[in-house]
């Protein structure tokens, strides 16, 4: 497995509309290497989602969760490989948490996003899947599926005020300015 370089803000291939994935291609060697590579570099990156364009690959494909989640734990997502994800239903009803982004290294903003979700597509395999979701999980799947679109969190702030690099995030913004916890990059 690879660790694959990151696409940063302003590359154009983040604010491309990502190609729909064929069986074929899906079940392919490279494809599937592809998949591969994209937990690696997750995983290395310490992020809890990236999407393929991310990697330069603009195709309709994500990849988020831990490989080491704990079962029993609600807190940590198993990992989920979704291609061609199709929303099926997004609720009305939002809330708004802080979100960061590998392609936006050291920035953090606050995002709101549907609170209940409900998305199909297929895993690696080939297989149709739905996923309903709520919560971290809703609001990590459509921040993936956002990069499939070429839309960025930054897109979907109604405050920018609240768009702030780490350093001042952990100055003036963190919940709880004791604990370690800096947010998740997707
Ligand atoms: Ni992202």
């Amino acid at each position: 497995m690879s660790i694959l370089k990151i696409s940063r803000l302003g590359h154009p291939i983040l604010r491309r509309v990502a190609a729909p994935l064929t069986a074929d291609v899906l079940a392919s060697a490279d494809l599937q290497r592809l998949i591969d590579d994209m937990v690696a570099t997750m995983v290395d990156e310490e992020g809890i989602g990236l999407a393929a364009p991310q990697v330069h690959a603009s195709v309709r494909l994500v990849v988020l969760g831990d490989p080491d989640a704990d079962a029993e734990d609600s807190d940590s997502l198993p990992l989920t490989v979704l291609a061609n994800p199709i929303w099926r239903f997004r609720s009305a009803e939002t809330d708004e948490a802080w979100e960061g982004c590998l392609s936006l290294p050291g920035l953090r903003g606050w995002v709101p996003r549907s609170l209940r979700v409900v998305v199909g597509g297929i895993d690696r395999t080939g297989r149709a899947v739905e996923i309903t979701a709520q919560g971290y999980l809703a609001r990590v799947l459509q921040h993936e599926i956002d990069h499939l679109d070429g839309v960025l969190y930054p897109d979907r702030m109604t405050d920018l005020t609240r768009l702030t690099f780490l350093d001042e995030y952990r100055r003036y913004w963190q919940p709880d300015p004791d604990g370690d916890d800096d947010g998740d990059e997707d």
